[in-house]
């Protein structure tokens, strides 16, 4: 059975994207989430459809970048997942890194496990939630069971 999210803990949103989980590299991600203490509350793989990645990057939608967006971030399976923890959230955003993998700090997710494949797409590993309305809103997205 599916288990609901507990509406009095603090929850946020990661997404290993297509080209982590083409790595094979989700393990290790999800890894160091589980060592800092966070717990799994949530964990599916799915491949992300074109009206799904519009909801979830409402924002980007009418950037120049959205349709490369759209085609990197649905190129393969990725792992969805919940977290849980006080101040998860920003934790989360914390051992992300920045958005650039070229020059994220060494030491988050981003700098250690991502680089410029010269895709024209800034391809860097993996999502989070960036706000505790952000994640809520993104969770309804990706886990709508869950509700
Ligand atoms: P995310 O939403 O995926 O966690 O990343 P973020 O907050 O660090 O960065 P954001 O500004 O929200 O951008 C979302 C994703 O769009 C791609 N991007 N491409 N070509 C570009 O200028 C550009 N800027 C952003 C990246 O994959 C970024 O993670
Ligand atoms: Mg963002």
């Amino acid at each position: 059975m599916i288990q609901a999210l507990d509406p009095n803990v603090e929850h946020t949103l990661i997404l290993i994207k297509p080209d982590a989980y083409r790595r094979g590299l989700t393990g290790e991600i999800l890894a160091r989430f589980e060592r800092k203490g966070y717990r799994l509350a949530a964990l599916k793989v799915v491949v992300a459809d074109e009206q799904t990645l519009r909801e979830h990057y409402a924002e980007h939608a009418s950037k120049h970048f959205f349709t490369e967006l759209a085609s990197y971030m649905a190129s393969a399976p990725m792992v969805v997942a919940a977290l849980a923890g006080e101040q998860v959230v920003a934790g989360a955003r914390t051992l992300v890194g920045a958005t650039q993998p070229t020059t994220a700090d060494p030491g988050t997710i981003r700098g250690d496990f991502g680089r410029d494949w010269g895709s024209g797409c800034v391809e860097n590993v993996i999502h989070a939630s960036d706000s505790r309305a952000a994640a809520e809103r993104e969770l309804a997205i990706w886990f709508p069971e869950l509700a």
